[in-house]
């Protein structure tokens, strides 16, 4: 039987939820934040309304309902915004103490710890990730990049030794909705920490904690100008892109956008890094501790929808243990609480957008059309809303769309190996080499996999893992440049002799 998309994509509620003790709901409060009826730009240190006179409605993905009016900024926006982050670059920030700059940051990271609570409901309530996610990850990590680039802000000269470190000038930063405020703190706190100004660009279905984030710079007292936010899709990011008075271009998001971008500042002499999408291998030997291992393949696939750059999203399996991993991967499958993402115990929560729903829709299609078998547990999901049950895909070839496509939703390709030499070699055929994950007890076959793999970054018995001292980022069609760690300053300084 051929499945019709929809039934693919909303699975009605089966009978054969496990059975077990059901759990009662927990829903985290909504009442802590305040969302405004509309929010303006934030330029120069206050909100504006937006030149262009344009504004679109940001919703909550998980019930389709409207939260906020949003500014959609033109080019004469950018372009206030962009003289702001000139002057107060001039002015106010390039020039200011080291140790000064490095106070403000470290108000901005305890500020976000004490609003934490706050910050993680709206994250939730816009973007459609659990509670639990916002709250634990989100949240903790953002603070914590900021709390490590306040270090870096007057220790520079030891970053880059005889090289005498300066800022760039003005940032303009362009972020997607899947981490909303931790891609706003991955490219707000180095650039600050190195001496620049920034103009940030949210993406257009997830602007909420941006904007909130502009009463944490307020409350920090940065001077004006030094942190822009102007919202709007892809118009206003393009705006920003080809501003002459941007120094330097940070983008997360699509290749496709990401070789746009690539292409408009070819010759400008403008810096460029690119942070872009990917298809990571997580790997898993038959040595390895399969328990662990199936908790690191549904912590890959499924954490954040499968709304990660980084996602385990090809699986492969020793052929040895296929079954055994399969049969354990299904029964862990079906204990996942796919619902409201305000509920502390939910697992999954919503898709972003319909946009990303229908694309997740189209590519499980082409998935059973090309002939892989499809499982997804017994799931009930609440009526209004965009959500898709967690899938995975078994008898896959390597050339299937699923096999080669960043999916960015919760599906999961299974492929299976022999040797670890077969494995570098399926796990490298992909255009993208951002992450990859090993599971094996050997510590000397983690270090040859990790030197075989072509991947920015190798997990080693685990997966999805960040801390800010660490630097993240790609090979091939995932791009280039580092964030996070030492590296994360590079692209935001000048050296002697460059
Ligand atoms: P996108 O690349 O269009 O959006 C990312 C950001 O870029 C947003 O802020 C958007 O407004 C902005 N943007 C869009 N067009 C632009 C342009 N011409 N110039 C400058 N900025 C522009 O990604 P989209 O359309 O939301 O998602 C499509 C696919 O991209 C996803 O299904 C996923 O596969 C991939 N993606 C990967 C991400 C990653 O973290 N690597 C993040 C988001 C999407
Ligand atoms: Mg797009």
């Amino acid at each position: 039987m051929t499945k019709t998309k929809r039934e693919v994509a909303r699975r009605p509620a089966s009978a054969a939820i496990p059975s077990g003790w059901e759990y009662a709901p927990a829903p985290e409060s909504r009442d802590i934040v305040r969302v405004n009826e509309s929010y303006g730009l934030y330029i120069g240190g206050g909100f504006v309304e937006p030149l262009s006179n344009e504004r679109y409605t940001t919703i909550d993905p998980a019930r389709e309902e409207p939260l906020s009016e949003i500014a959609q900024a033109g080019k004469a926006d950018v372009d206030r915004a962009v003289k702001s982050a000139r002057e107060a670059y001039a002015e106010r920030w390039s020039n200011l103490r080291p140790s000064e700059r490095a106070k403000y940051l470290f108000r901005i990271a305890r500020l976000l710890q004490e609003r934490s609570r706050e910050f993680a409901v709206l994250e939730s309530l816009n973007g459609g990730k659990p509670i639990r996610e916002s709250r634990d990850v989100d949240l903790p990590l953002a603070a914590a990049h900021f709390f490590y680039y306040a270090g870096w802000a007057d220790k520079l000269e030891y970053a880059f030794p005889n090289r005498t470190p300066r800022p760039i000038g003005v940032a303009g930063q362009i972020i997607p909705w899947n981490f909303p405020l931790l891609m706003l703190a991955w490219k707000i706190a180095p650039a600050l920490a190195a001496g620049n100004t920034v103009v940030l660009k949210p993406a257009e279905t997830t602007p909420l904690s941006a904007l909130l984030f502009c009463d944490v710079v307020r409350q920090a007292e940065l001077p004006p100008g030094v942190v822009n936010i102007v919202t709007g899709d892809g118009r206003t990011g393009a705006e920003l892109v080809s501003h002459p008075d941007v120094d330097k271009i940070a983008f997360t998001g699509s290749t496709e956008v990401g070789k746009a971008i690539a292409r408009t500042l070819a010759g400008t002499g403008k810096r460029l890094t690119l942070e872009l999408g990917g298809k990571a291998a997580n790997i898993i030997f038959d040595d390895a501790a399969l328990d662990q291992a199936v908790e690191g393949i549904v912590n890959g696939i499924y954490f954040n929808q499968g709304h990660v750059c980084c996602a385990g999203s090809r699986l492969f399996v020793q052929e040895s243990i296929y079954e055994t991993v399969m049969a354990k991967l299904k029964r862990r499958m079906r204990t996942l609480r796919v619902g409201d993402p305000l509920d502390k115990n939910t697992d999954v929560g919503a898709i972003n957008s319909k946009q990303q729903l229908d694309k997740i829709g189209a590519l499980v299609q082409s998935g059973i059309d090309e002939g892989a078998e499809i499982y997804q547990p017994p799931c009930k999901l609440p009526e209004r809303g965009y959500w898709f049950v967690p899938t995975v895909f078994t008898n896959v070839a390597q050339s299937y769309r699923i096999a080669q496509e960043e999916i960015f939703g919760p599906v999961l390709s299974v492929l299976t190996f022999r040797t670890p030499d077969e494995a570098i070699e399926k796990a490298n055929n992909t255009p993208y080499g951002l992450s990859a994950g090993v599971w094996t007890e050997k510590g000397s076959r983690i270090l040859a996999m990790a030197q075989g793999l072509r991947a920015g970054v190798v997990w080693a018995n685990t997966y999805n893992r960040f801390d800010p001292a660490s630097p993240f980022g790609g090979y091939k069609e995932s791009g280039f440049g580092r964030e996070g760690g030492r590296h994360g300053l590079e692209p935001y300084v000048q050296l002697d002799g460059e």
